[in-house]
């Protein structure tokens, strides 16, 4: 057998029982819609406005994984992964948003952990991977507060039901629930707004609170609960102390707006000032940071590439018109031979950084797990970028390590390829490729490259 530092060159050994996994989410794998209740979500409705996703596809069918799951379970035990980071859809639980609890829905969660844990895979469970009811849509999404309170329920009624979950994640992302969902309108539920996405941001935030307090009160033995952010460095397109300023917005949007708060207890200092009149903060509340704060047991963190930040050279002067996304900022994708299939940066450095970065600026900084980093392309089965890739990332997580950085597992996004939101199923990403007409899965090479990555280690089960 060969160990994992021959498969990952400049690695490093990581550490005895260091997690490997691979993960998904609920709205991009199960399909499924209509079974057993479910209501509808943002992306079910958002899926049908035309244009807002490639083709007009949606998560329905995805890759049937409702009805497929035994099936799948197994592709994670040929795996060897000791841990399955997977989601669950709040509309399944609670179609109305709150009110009415779906039996079924947490039923179907409950046989998936069962048949997880035969298999001696351990669960990580997130709470929110941005499939919100419709009917809290309906009533002001994540603008308003109530939301909030509505996760909170939903939060503790799925973790009183789910036994044998160690690892519970409150939110995924939300800094794209919110900028790319209510501010770009990438993403459901397609709004283009300021004010609203930075209430959305405090929303989400608050909810992680009431949620983390939730759980905490009824916390069975050893269980821990964290929250994951996607983190990209902000790299000043140019020399210019122009770009280096728009380097610097664009991290307080996307990193430090949600670090800030979380791990330290305050929002930046710099906040109202790139801001400027988008939003006068009004949905703050007096105690919202300390719950937001509250010590987390860990910290997921998902990685995929740098943004290369450059001065705008036009920024929209009319406040009523100003997104959250227009603060004098425009991202560049340097050309290059240094991109993905879907022409994503690859920068495994930002990675390492991302990690030291955040173990420098926060001194109680909970342990970290990579909760996704992966590699989209138009889908090959003889996948070496992918494969290149992920190698070059887990080298990049092992410097952190070795630089100090308590680095506890590491998630491969993903383990089918998937619904990849607004790009449709033509991006994939992976281990397992997945035919849509007929449903078979078929390993790529790069799940046998990590399957020997996991085999050649010392790390096991979380
Ligand atoms: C992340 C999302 C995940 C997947 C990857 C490619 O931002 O959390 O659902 O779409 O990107």
């Amino acid at each position: 057998m060969t160990t994992t530092e021959e498969r990952v060159p400049g690695a490093g050994a990581f550490p005895a029982g260091f997690v490997w996994g691979v993960a998904t989410s609920a709205y991009q794998i199960e399909g499924a819609v209509d079974a057993d209740g479910r209501g509808p979500s943002i992306w079910d409705v958002f899926s049908r406005v035309p244009g807002a996703v490639a083709a007009g596809e949606s998560g329905d069918p995805a890759c049937d994984h409702y009805r497929r799951w035994p099936e799948d379970v197994e592709l994670l035990a040929g795996l060897g992964v000791g841990a399955y980071r997977l989601s669950v859809a709040w509309p399944r639980v609670f179609p109305d948003g709150g009110g009415r609890v779906e039996r079924r829905g947490l039923d179907f969660y409950r046989r998936l952990i069962d048949g997880l844990r035969e298999r001696d895979i351990t669960p990580f469970v997130t709470l929110y991977h941005w499939d919100l009811p419709q009917a809290l849509e309906d009533r002001g999404g994540w603008r308003v507060r109530d939301t909030a309170e509505r996760f909170a329920d939903y939060a503790a009624t799925v973790h009183e039901a789910l036994d044998g979950v160690p690892y519970w994640t409150t939110l995924n992302e939300p800094y794209c629930s919110s900028i790319t969902g209510y501010a770009e309108g990438r993403h459901a539920p397609g709004a283009r707004e300021g004010h609203g996405a930075l209430a959305s941001a405090h929303h989400l935030l608050v909810g992680h609170g009431l949620a983390c307090a939730r759980l905490r009160e009824n916390a069975r033995r050893g269980e821990q609960v964290g929250v994951t952010l996607n983190m990209s460095p902000g790299v000043p397109a140019s020399p210019s102390a122009e770009d280096a300023a728009a380097a610097r917005r664009m991290d307080l949007m996307v990193n430090r707006q949600f670090t800030e708060p979380l791990l330290g207890g305050a929002y930046p200092a710099d906040m109202a000032e790139v801001y400027g009149e988008i939003s006068d903060f009004s949905f703050r509340r007096d105690g919202d940071l300390k719950l937001i704060s509250a010590p987390l047991d860990f910290l997921g963190v998902n990685y995929y590439y740098p943004i290369h930040a450059a001065a705008a050279s036009y920024v929209q002067p009319d406040p009523a018109l100003r997104s959250a996304y227009d603060i004098g900022v425009r991202t560049v994708m340097p050309d290059g031979p240094g991109t993905s299939g879907l022409g994503w940066r690859i920068e495994p450095r930002g990675l390492r950084d991302t990690l030291t970065g955040l173990a420098a600026r926060f001194s109680g900084l909970p342990p970290v797990f990579v909760t996704e980093n992966g590699y989209g392309d138009y889908g090959d089965l003889d996948d070496t970028g992918r494969i290149a890739y992920l190698r070059e990332h887990l080298a990049a997580t092992g410097a952190a390590i070795a630089e100090g950085v308590e680095v506890r597992g590491y998630f491969c996004w993903s383990l089918l390829d998937n619904f990849e939101w607004a790009r449709g199923y033509a991006a994939r990403f992976g281990l397992v490729h997945v035919d849509y007409a007929t449903q078979a899965r078929t390993p790529k090479a790069s799940y046998h490259w990590y399957r020997d990555v996991i085999a050649g280690s010392s790390g096991g089960s979380a």
